[in-house]
């Protein structure tokens, strides 16, 4: 940066000379600096706004959707091996199915087929989840398509079991 004009011993403040205050600046050191503060902010942004998804990310990656209520689904008493229960969660409009399997695990599952929507059941012959539409299988322990149609697999219910009562906690999407 140069001082273009020094002013004399008598020479007084004029509106000329504000202007080459003003112009003081070399036009491209102006740039530069302009370019460098630009950079500079529009980096620290993008860092910010990074750094402020980083939670929502996590919860995308391992598929939870978002807060659910904690709805009771059975007593552990009602339900003995080999057995299951239909309730909807986490909407009124969403049909899941807990089954408590043959070998005495509590899975359940959202139950709306991910080929056409059709309701699958628990076969305790088999101990699989069964789609009566296009007879498509799903695994009772995983959610997880092994057969017919559907290819992917049924959205996870989490569960609690607290006094002898099960509980949907939760929901999980997976992809894979
Ligand atoms: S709707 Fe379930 S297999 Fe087609």
């Amino acid at each position: 940066m140069t001082c273009k004009k020094k002013l004399g011993r008598n020479q007084k403040d004029t509106n000329a000379d504000m202007i080459n205050l003003v112009d003081n600046v070399n036009r491209d050191d102006d740039l530069k600096y302009n370019r460098r503060a630009f950079l500079k902010t529009a980096v620290g942004t993008s860092v910010a706004l990074g750094v402020a998804t980083i939670p929502f990310s996590v919860k995308a990656m391992l598929g939870v959707e978002k807060d659910y209520e904690r709805v009771e689904i059975a007593k552990l008493t009602d339900l003995p091996e080999g057995d299951s229960v239909v309730f909807n969660y986490p909407t009124e409009k969403d049909p899941a199915i807990l089954v408590h399997t043959v070998n005495g695990d509590l899975k359940a599952y959202n139950s709306a087929c991910t080929h056409l929507m059709c309701p699958v059941f628990y076969e305790k012959e088999q101990d699989v989840l069964l789609c009566p539409c296009h007879a498509g299988y799903f695994d009772v322990n995983s959610g997880h398509p092994t057969a017919g149609p559907p290819q992917r697999e049924l959205p996870l219910i989490e569960i609690e079991v607290d006094n002898g009562i099960v509980y949907a906690v939760g929901r999980q999407y997976r992809h894979g």
